[in-house]
């Protein structure tokens, strides 16, 4: 398991001034970007032209976080953009293994995000095809719910296979992760944390973001 990083989640950030809300985590390693299409997710965000112009003014890598229909169709697009990391849900492509690979070959890196009920058990063969598993502690659509510890040992059974594979696939959690939370995923395996409201919330983000780095460390 590598060094933990965190990826902020601007769910919970000011739409209207997404450059300095960027620019309040600077300690953090990656922004996580939700997009949502009132689809896949009874919500809706932002996307690609957002995306476009966050990743020409963000000195931070994205880490995109599709939840749509048809990932097949609009995810390669956001690696196109200039994403770090294209991550679509197992529950709605139609061809994983093909756009994962699709993802790569334009330079981004893959991930697969799985709901909360949704076996990781059928990635266990694929996780050669793949940068990263983000693993839903909440129902995806919302900032600000509350994390749920029935995931974890998902969390485990995955890091499990990761290591017995010998791959360098990151494990990530995503939905309510807190100092009073991140030790428990860590503990489980995960190594890359999102955190929205945690993270936002704060008086000052840069340092929440360093708290839950050490903490996940621990
Ligand atoms: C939820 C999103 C998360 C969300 C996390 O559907 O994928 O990234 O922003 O927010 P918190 O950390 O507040 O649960
Ligand atoms: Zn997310």
């Amino acid at each position: 398991v590598r060094r933990p990083r965190v990826h902020p989640s601007i769910l919970s950030a000011d739409f209207t001034d997404l450059a300095a809300e960027v620019a309040r985590i600077s300690t953090a390693d990656a922004v996580h970007v939700d997009v949502m299409d009132n689809h896949f997710v009874p919500n809706l965000t932002l996307g690609l032209p957002v995306v476009e112009r966050l990743a020409q003014v963000s000195p931070l890598p994205l880490d995109c976080h599709l939840m749509v229909e048809a990932p097949d169709r609009w995810a390669p697009a956001y690696a196109e953009a200039g994403a770090q990391g294209v991550t679509f849900h197992a529950e709605a492509a139609a061809a994983p293994v093909r756009l994962a690979r699709e993802l790569r070959r334009l330079g981004a890196r893959a991930g697969v995000a799985l709901n909360p009920a949704t076996p990781v058990e059928p990635w266990v063969d694929l996780l050669g095809e793949v940068d990263l598993v983000l693993v839903m502690t909440v129902e995806p659509g919302f900032g600000g719910q509350s994390f749920l510890d029935v995931v974890l040992p998902k969390v485990r059974r995955l890091r499990a296979a990761v290591s017995a594979a010998g791959l360098d696939v990151a494990v990530q959690v995503d939905g309510g992760v807190s100092a009073a939370t991140v030790e428990r995923a860590a503990e489980a395996g995960a190594d890359v944390f999102v955190a929205g409201s945690a993270v936002y919330g704060a008086d000052d983000a840069a340092a929440a973001v360093e708290e839950l780095r050490a903490l996940a460390a621990a």
